[in-house]
């Protein structure tokens, strides 16, 4: 007996979750939480705001391509799914599996790191770029990756998390964990987003970010949380204030959507020459 459509679709370690209609269904490999779902959501809803129809679209990290997928249904004219697949825990079959389900054109290339996004030599109208930047160990110099991938209208989409009770230029990293290598303040983001000659044009939080300076419920029920574990780090760190005078809650963690387009001109940021290419967008330096 062949086999059938959906024992090929279960034969994959799926991370997005597809419905292919007539009941086949791709199941993720990890419990799909309702926090996974939301994310998905709210990803869905600010791409909803975004007109793909005849577009060029790269999508950077795509793992099965959900979004690539969304991206070429809503009408664009030509999608490059790109990943790089030694970042993840799946074997890369996915996307393959869900283009042939779907009847799909898009191109896929699987060996193409963020880092590595200058070398495709190409620009593209619209540049996906969503929940990725956490996990980079190098997040500055994949931004100025992507700015070489933009011509002057190109609309830059990156979604991801961030941490609101940082101080408002904090970053933190911590490369052992690998659900979340770099983990920065909006505001932190921002200025690497800005130091990459990109403009924001857009941003939207999954959750409010906390009212600064508040000790809101969340801070409470942390700092119960650290109490019961009797971990005086955990209280110390919480009570110890941010650099700004705000408390620290150590892991209130938001998604932020951050809508760019890239700039050329003067960049307030870089008194001199800009490392990575970057030189070429600037004014002063381009000679
Ligand atoms: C959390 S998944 C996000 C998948 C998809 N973009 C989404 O938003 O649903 C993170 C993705 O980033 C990719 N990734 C991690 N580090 C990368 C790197 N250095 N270069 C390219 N892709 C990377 C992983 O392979 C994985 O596909």
């Amino acid at each position: 007996m062949g086999t059938t459509a959906q024992q090929k679709i279960d034969a994959v370690s799926w991370y997005h979750e597809f419905d292919f209609g007539n009941g086949l269904r791709a199941v993720p490999k990890t419990p799909v939480d309702s926090g996974h779902r939301r994310i998905w959501a709210f990803i869905e809803d600010q791409l909803g705001r975004i007109d793909f129809s005849g577009k060029s679209v790269l999508d950077i990290g795509c793992w099965d391509g959900y979004w690539s997928f969304l991206a070429e249904r809503r009408g664009a004219k030509r999608v490059l799914a790109t990943d790089d697949c030694s970042q993840n825990w799946a074997e890369g079959q996915g996307i393959h599996v869900a283009k042939e389900m779907l009847g799909s054109s898009i191109q896929i290339k699987q060996d193409v790191s963020v880092y590595q996004l200058a070398g495709l030599n190409e620009q593209f109208d619209i540049i996906l770029f969503l929940g990725v930047w956490y996990h980079l160990f190098d997040p500055f110099f994949a931004l100025t990756q992507l700015r070489h991938c933009c011509h002057p209208n190109t609309f830059v989409l990156m979604e991801g998390s961030v941490a609101t009770d940082l101080g408002s230029q904090e970053v933190l990293y911590n490369f052992a964990d690998h659900n979340c290598e770099f983990l920065p303040h909006p505001d932190g983001y921002r200025q690497l987003v800005r130091a990459a000659y990109f403009s924001e044009v857009g941003c939207s939080f999954l959750d409010p970010p906390d009212v600064p300076g508040r000790l809101g419920w969340r801070w409470r029920l942390r700092l119960c949380r650290e109490v019961l574990r009797g971990s005086r780090d955990g209280i110390r760190a919480m009570a110890s204030p941010t650099p700004d005078g705000k408390p620290r809650l150590k892991t209130a963690n938001r998604r932020m959507f951050l809508t760019c387009t890239p700039f050329q001109g003067t960049n307030e940021l870089h008194a001199y020459k800009p490392p990575f290419g970057l030189h070429v967008y600037d004014d002063r330096f381009r000679g």
